[in-house]
């Protein structure tokens, strides 16, 4: 599975480019807000990190508005999938996108109709909000599974990446049920690294060593 930072951070992106771990990126107008600088300017220093994917959403909401939009981010660098949300007019502007070539992104799914609409329309990923249904009573983790199996069932090539992510065990379980890639905020990617027993088990084998003669 790969794993990708839901951020718009540079500074982060660099921390888990460089420890070798990350595939991707995923932002949105909200992250992007929190960065306090020009959405462009964001997208092109994530870009230039190296990263195969980035991507950026846009913020029309009409079919042409984000048709234009979607060129123009696609236009900034090899790298940026242009995020169209889950609306009558973002599968119309995907339809057209993809049909040009570019990476969508569809996002703001919460249904796995919505779901099998996006690959219909050549979306490259579908992007499930688990954590936001979870926050519903609903189970986000159940929608993955079915949007897992019915893409199996019809071979779409349609990635599903999986998106407000809250914890560890939503990456452990989206992994389980083989879905392709998981975008995570930096606290839980951090989190996967960490575990106390490495943190004792480290501090051990290290206080032991200091007992073996040396020279
Ligand atoms: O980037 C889309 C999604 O991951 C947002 O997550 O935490 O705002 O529900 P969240």
């Amino acid at each position: 599975m790969k794993l990708f930072l839901d951020t718009a951070s540079v500074t982060d992106i660099r921390t888990m480019w460089d420890q070798g771990i990350l595939d991707g990126v995923t932002t949105n107008p909200t992250l992007v807000a929190k960065e306090g600088r020009k959405f462009e300017d964001v997208i092109r220093d994530i870009c230039a990190i190296g990263l195969p994917s980035v991507s950026a959403e846009v913020v029309g909401t009409t079919p042409e508005q984000m048709v234009a939009e979607g060129r123009h981010l696609r236009g900034l660098h090899k790298s940026v999938y242009v995020k169209c949300p889950m609306t009558p007019a973002g599968l119309k502007a995907t339809k057209i996108l993809a049909g040009e070539g570019t990476r969508v992104n569809m996002t703001l799914v919460f249904s796995a109709n919505q779901a099998m609409l996006a690959a219909k329309v050549g979306a490259a990923y579908v992007s499930p909000f688990i954590g936001r249904l979870d926050d519903q009573g609903q189970n986000g983790l159940e929608l993955v599974e079915d949007i897992v199996q019915i893409f199996r069932n019809y071979h779409f090539t349609t990635e599903v990446l999986v998106a407000s992510v809250r914890h560890p065990v939503h990456v452990l379980e989206a992994a389980k049920i083989g879905a392709d890639i998981c975008t995570m905020p930096m606290d839980v990617m951090q989190k996967l690294v960490q575990h106390p027993l490495t943190d004792i088990g480290l501090a051990r084998f290290l206080k032991d060593w200091e007992k073996v003669p040396k020279g």
